[in-house]
């Protein structure tokens, strides 16, 4: 295995429409294998092949806790989805920043895994989010299209996220 380098916004590979899967090769079980190691590397939740300067439909996706469950989605479909959820969200692509994103609550995809076989997956919220995210990757899309308002540092971020913290434990000190 071996990490691979992840390509920043502004590199062509990005804006290309990613070519399907015909079948499996080791040349693209261990592209794979590496994609899921660069991800755990950077502590991302999930990674398209394009992001690693591959033009394949193929994206890894890990939104456990505890970063072991990893999903090979293939040729990936969106087939259904529903609801809205407006989050941050945030790519390994983009370092360091964030931005306000509206996707659907709900998706229902069909994919195949390492072994071309069919399957659906079904993902609400954070995966909704990543499923939607990564597919995007595949089209050439980036989330930075989406962005509602700006885009922020993470170092904004965080103190946007205390004073959030400050004000309501000032709320709940109040109502004490
Ligand atoms: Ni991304």
């Amino acid at each position: 295995m071996a990490l691979r380098i992840i390509r920043e916004l502004g590199d062509p590979v990005l804006g290309k429409r990613a070519k399907e899967v015909r079948e499996m090769t080791p040349k693209l079980r261990q592209l794979i294998e590496d994609m899921k190691e660069t991800m755990y590397d950077s502590d991302g939740v999930g990674l398209a092949a394009p992001q690693v300067g591959m033009l394949k439909r193929i994206v890894v996706i890990d939104v456990s806790a505890e970063q072991d469950q990893p999903l090979v989605l293939i040729n990936p479909e969106i087939i259904e989805k529903d609801g809205e959820q407006t989050g941050w969200e945030g790519c390994l692509s983009v370092p360091g920043k964030s931005g306000q994103v509206t996707r659907p609550k709900h998706v229902v995809a069909k994919a195949y895994n390492e072994n071309m076989e069919e399957y659906t997956i079904e993902g609400e919220d954070l995966l909704a989010r990543a499923i939607c995210h990564e597919l995007d990757h595949l089209d050439g899309h980036m989330y930075v299209e989406l962005v509602e308002g700006r885009l922020y540092t993470n170092e904004e971020l965080d103190a946007m996220m205390a004073e959030e913290e400050a004000a309501a434990e000032k709320e709940a000190e109040e109502k004490a």
